[in-house]
């Protein structure tokens, strides 16, 4: 995955291909050599990343077809209409929203501050219309593979980083890193992979470009890098070898908290990588953490600003789990419905094309979050296809979801919650890049 369905090339124009889905006509990057009209595609994130010959695409698409129409109409009657009378100010705010007027900072505090069960339904229920008028049934589903587990910095919250002394460390060789794209692509069909690691892992630059170098002329994969800040040589490097997306959490947009929680670091040059690596043209994924000691609801509203902001592909914010090898051990989480308020806030802010995330660590919060989450707005999945012995290795929080189930399992628990909820794992979408 994403399970992309393959799209029909309707044309070519410098390097945009206009590509059909079931009618639906989107457009990608396309940097493979001779691409016709009429060639079948699979496209991700907005780029073309492979040819399929037209009997494999037919057949796929037969399959589709039909199931298609039916999970359509299963999302169209699970996102029923709303705001019926425009009385309260609440409504009247949510009204504006889905006329995608802007609101005023009051408004947004008045969203993320709601307390009634009725209340906060009506306002799931209003970003998950959003959800379903800009995206459709679409949801992107990215695979992650967890390279290592070293990390060099102190941040004050992470169970990989330099305060958890007594972790066991573990750094997958490139022949085991190919080994695990290898079943995540040809295995599982995976189409978007992203690999993470701690900063300063100990892989040379050239080491990484060599291992995404490699996968690119193996696979028709595309390769999201999450290394932490490398710098904009490291960057540019790594896009040079293939790399089309990044991964990196600003973690807070207030740069006080930031500087609290991650000592000797700033928020600034964070956000310089962030904005250089989408000036180089990487798909920009981030976000913040969300239930930080003394992070305020103004905060959050700001994380989602920034993000949008920092014009991200994809929106990820995660609750904040205390670990018990960390200085923030004694701290507390947030509750499951403060992640659904900033879900569902996120899809009312962000533009229309924004994926936003439902992150392993809300799964992680609450067994419902994939069902609440991906009806309050959010529309993206990403399972874990690290190798299951080093999955333990990777605790960034205590009891991570997924940390034992193999991704054939998550596959299939995947696919069957989003068709039960009328989806079609795939990426239809595609990256609106100035
Ligand atoms: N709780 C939740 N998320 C965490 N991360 C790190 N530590 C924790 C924690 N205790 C997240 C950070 C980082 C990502 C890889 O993991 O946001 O960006």
């Amino acid at each position: 995955m994403c399970y992309t369905i393959p799209g029909k090339v309707i044309n070519v124009q410098d390097n945009i291909a206009t590509v059909e889905y079931f009618g639906r006509h989107k457009k990608a990057i396309n940097e493979l050599a001779q691409l016709l009209p009429g060639d079948y595609v699979y496209a991700q994130g907005g780029y073309v990343i492979a040819k399929v010959s037209a009997q494999e695409a037919e057949q796929v698409l037969r399959t589709w077809q039909e199931l298609f129409v039916s999970l359509q109409e299963i999302d169209a009657q699970l996102t029923r209409p709303v705001l019926q009378n425009k009385n309260t100010p609440l409504e009247k705010i949510l009204d504006k929203a889905v006329r995608r007027v802007s609101l005023t900072g009051e408004e947004k505090l008045f969203l993320s501050g709601l307390t009634e069960p009725r209340d906060k339904e009506l306002f799931y229920k209003t970003a998950n219309f959003l959800r379903q008028k800009y995206h459709a049934n679409a949801c992107c589903v990215h695979g992650i593979i967890e390279i290592s587990n070293g990390c060099g910095r102190n941040c004050n919250y992470c169970g990989i980083s330099t305060h958890n002394k007594g972790l066991v460390r573990y750094r997958m060789t490139k022949t085991e890193i190919i080994e695990a794209v290898h079943e995540a692509v040809m295995v599982h069909g995976f189409k978007a992979l992203v690999l993470q690691s701690g900063e300063g892992a100990g892989y040379s630059i050239d080491e990484l470009g060599e291992i995404i170098r490699e996968i690119k002329n193996q696979y028709a994969v595309l390769i999201l890098i999450s290394f932490g800040e490398i710098g904009k040589t490291g960057l540019k490097k790594l896009f040079d070898c293939g790399a089309r997306g990044l991964l990196m959490r600003f973690e807070t947009s207030n740069p006080g908290l930031y500087a609290w929680l991650h000592p000797g670091f700033s928020l600034a040059s964070r956000l310089e990588s962030l904005r250089d690596a989408f000036e180089m043209g990487y798909l920009i994924i981030t976000g913040s953490l969300i239930g930080l000691p003394g992070q305020t609801r103004q905060d959050i509203i700001n994380d989602i600003e920034l993000g949008c902001d920092l014009q991200a592909e994809m929106l990820s914010f995660g609750p904040f789990l205390p670990h018990a090898q960390t200085p923030l051990a004694k701290s507390n989480a947030p509750q499951e419905n403060d992640m659904c308020d900033v879900l569902a806030l996120a899809r009312v802010l962000a533009p229309a094309q924004t994926k936003i995330l439902v992150t392993t660590a809300f799964e992680t919060l609450s067994a419902q979050a994939r069902y609440n989450g991906l009806l309050c707005g959010a529309n993206s999945l990403m399972l874990n296809a690290t190798p299951l012995a080093f999955r333990p290795l990777y605790s960034l929080y205590p009891r991570r979801a997924h940390e034992q189930e193999s991704i054939a399992f998550q596959v299939d628990q995947a696919v069957s919650l989003l068709q039960s909820l009328g989806r079609v794992p795939m990426d239809l979408g595609i990256a609106d890049r100035k």
